[in-house]
């Protein structure tokens, strides 16, 4: 989704640096990309549409400003074009912002502002703020203008402003991301850590409702029209961590990853055979007769699993909610409630409205996420740190297995059972690590078996059932061939039509007790054409199974099998010349609703 970015400072060639930091945030999807600059007192953009290298293309780098701002826009108030692309400008340009968010009452206030002689060029919400503010600013100084714009709007904003004959390069909040840095020779903000990281490791994460203004040697923070000091903390990204390495794509990468993340996990939450995830955590996670479980796409996905292992090993009721729709029904909400939401950004606009509503109910909330500064970390009542390193791939990959692995983590710690947990993890661990060393076996099933089909199935029943759902995803995201995840039992009752000569079936049989049941299901499909692919565990598995899975603990089988289904969707997005890690229409960090 959009991302902003702002630099001021001694240095002169800030346009090149916006531009690596706008090239940082590609990964989270984008349609259109702009800039704006100060240059003798007056303010002058460059704006494209399509990738950041058109926008290059256009770009003289020769032209020196200390003071230029920058966007990537996912088109959401209109459509992709050069007039609705960021930044935006005020009337007689004495301003231009860009802007990542969505504002709710912008028609109104457009309406307003039309009446006082402003006209409007653009289809966004986004130009009205800047009219708003330049509003302000004709009887205002401009910090207040600023403050002043901001508390007419309704919705969410994370804004970097520039004014023609002012040397400040200014910023606002609400719930949307925002982060301040310092480098050598500028300060920046942006609205995402891992572009942050690439300029500095010194970070401040602004608070909602926070505004103020960078300049060359100083940072000034404002809330409520008071000052406020914040200390600047370290970014924990390291460089390597943002780099593709060896690989041609970030997706593989962050698939080869996983054993190191689970490795991570394991450390980091249980010492010497005990869990350590701080008494209080716990104790009220045990003191709930309910979980609930809210989350979107690949993290409810995990989340699905997640009951799975509260309800068999913790005997913990649990209730996963998807987050788009948890406040047009909430859920009955038991005597003793623990929410917990699942994200992987920590940004996503679903489970912030969620949260609102829950804590409306004033019930214990934490968030399990992968970004400890964000927006859904910050405003539960705690958060859990999935440790996954920073994921590139707007794919979800090693988030999935962190979710998978800590939510198992949490339902062994709720029984108590910290005993072979290590054991286990270890023989998990060692499976993958067997699994990730010969891709190149996918690649041939691939091949010569799914990725020219239009459609797809997986199927399974149980644990495989939920992990086929996730299957089914990656699948379609990033190759777009039309996929489904089934129970396999569930098939007979109208899916089965859609069965015909040559169509993959995937078969994921993991658990002892639903072998003979997906085969039976493998059977039905396979009697009328179906090209079926099995991928088995070891000790249920048949020497015709295409894909044998090295023996583990089957509880953790989604973790293992998960990397198979990843390599699938992977190959087949390879041999189809995919966009792999920025597949078309979709964002990283979904930011609105
Ligand atoms: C799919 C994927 C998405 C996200 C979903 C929720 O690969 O990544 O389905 O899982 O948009 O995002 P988070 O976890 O950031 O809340």
């Amino acid at each position: 989704m959009c991302g902003i970015i702002g630099c001021i400072g001694s240095n002169t060639n800030l346009i090149s640096k916006v531009i690596e930091g706008l090239e940082c945030l590609e990964y989270r999807g984008y349609d259109s990309s702009g800039i704006a600059f100060i240059k003798n007192h007056q303010i002058q953009a460059v704006k494209a549409v399509g990738r950041i290298s058109d926008l290059k293309q256009k770009l003289n780098f020769e032209i020196d400003s200390s003071l230029v701002i920058g966007h990537t826009r996912w088109a959401t108030h209109g459509k992709v074009s050069l007039e609705n692309c960021h930044p935006h400008f005020s009337k007689e340009n004495r301003i231009a912002l860009v802007h990542n968010g969505v504002i709710e009452n912008f028609k109104n206030l457009r309406i307003e502002l039309q009446a006082q002689g402003y006209d409007f060029y653009s289809e966004t919400d986004s130009e009205v703020i800047a009219n708003l503010i330049d509003y302000y600013s004709q009887k205002y100084d401009h910090l207040k203008a600023v403050e002043l714009g901001c508390s007419r709007l309704e919705g969410s904003y994370a804004l970097a402003i520039i004014f023609k004959d002012d040397d400040r390069l200014y910023f606002a909040k609400k719930d949307a991301p925002l982060i301040l840095g310092k480098s050598e020779n500028f300060n920046f903000i942006v609205s995402d850590i891992v572009a942050a990281s690439s300029f500095s490791n010194e970070i401040i994460a602004i608070d909602d409702h926070q505004y103020g203004y960078l300049s060359q040697d100083k940072i000034a923070i404002y809330q409520n029209g008071k000052s406020i000091s914040k200390q600047f903390v370290k970014c924990k990204i390291q460089n390597d961590q943002r780099s593709k390495g060896l690989f041609d794509h970030y997706m593989e990468k962050e698939i080869q990853e996983q054993p190191s993340v689970i490795r991570r996990l394991i450390n980091h939450y249980v010492k010497d055979d005990k869990f350590s995830f701080g008494p209080y955590f716990l104790k009220k996670l045990r003191g709930a007769n309910r979980i609930y479980i809210v989350a979107c796409g690949t993290s409810y996905h995990a989340g699905l699993v997640g009951k799975y292992y509260f309800e068999t090993l913790a005997k913990k009721e649990t209730e996963v909610c998807i987050a788009s729709e948890f406040s047009y029904h909430l859920p009955l909400v038991s005597e003793r409630p623990f929410f917990l939401l699942i994200s992987q950004s920590g940004e996503t606009a679903d489970l912030r409205k969620a949260l609102k509503k829950i804590q409306e109910l004033k019930a214990p909330v934490y968030t399990m996420t992968n970004v400890v500064t964000s927006s859904l970390a910050q405003q539960a009542d705690g958060y859990l740190d999935l440790m996954a390193g920073p994921e590139i791939a707007v794919a979800s990959t090693k988030a999935y297995t962190a979710q998978v692995t800590l939510l198992a983590l949490l339902a062994h710690a709720l029984n108590d059972d910290s005993q072979t947990i290590k054991e286990k993890f270890q023989s998990v661990i060692a499976t993958e690590e067997k699994i990730l060393s010969k891709p190149n076996i996918f690649k041939d099933i691939v091949t010569q078996k799914i990725a020219f089909s239009r459609s797809c199935f997986y199927i399974g029943r149980n644990l495989d059932y939920l992990l086929a759902q996730e299957a089914a995803l990656k699948m379609k995201e990033i190759s777009y061939i039309q996929t489904e995840g089934f129970a396999g039992g569930e098939l007979k009752h109208g899916t089965i039509a859609l069965i015909e000569k040559g169509v993959p079936v995937i078969a994921l049989i993991s658990q002892d007790h639903i072998e003979e049941a997906t085969r039976v299901n493998i059977e039905e499909v396979k009697s009328r054409g179906a090209t079926v692919i099995t991928i088995a565990r070891q000790s249920v598995a048949k020497k015709e199974d295409d894909i044998i899975i090295p023996e583990h603990d089957p509880l953790l089988s989604p973790l293992v099998f998960a990397i198979v289904v990843q390599y699938f969707a992977y190959y087949a997005a390879l041999i189809n010349k995919r966009d792999i890690d920025k597949p078309r229409n979709l964002a990283k960090s979904v930011t609105v609703e």
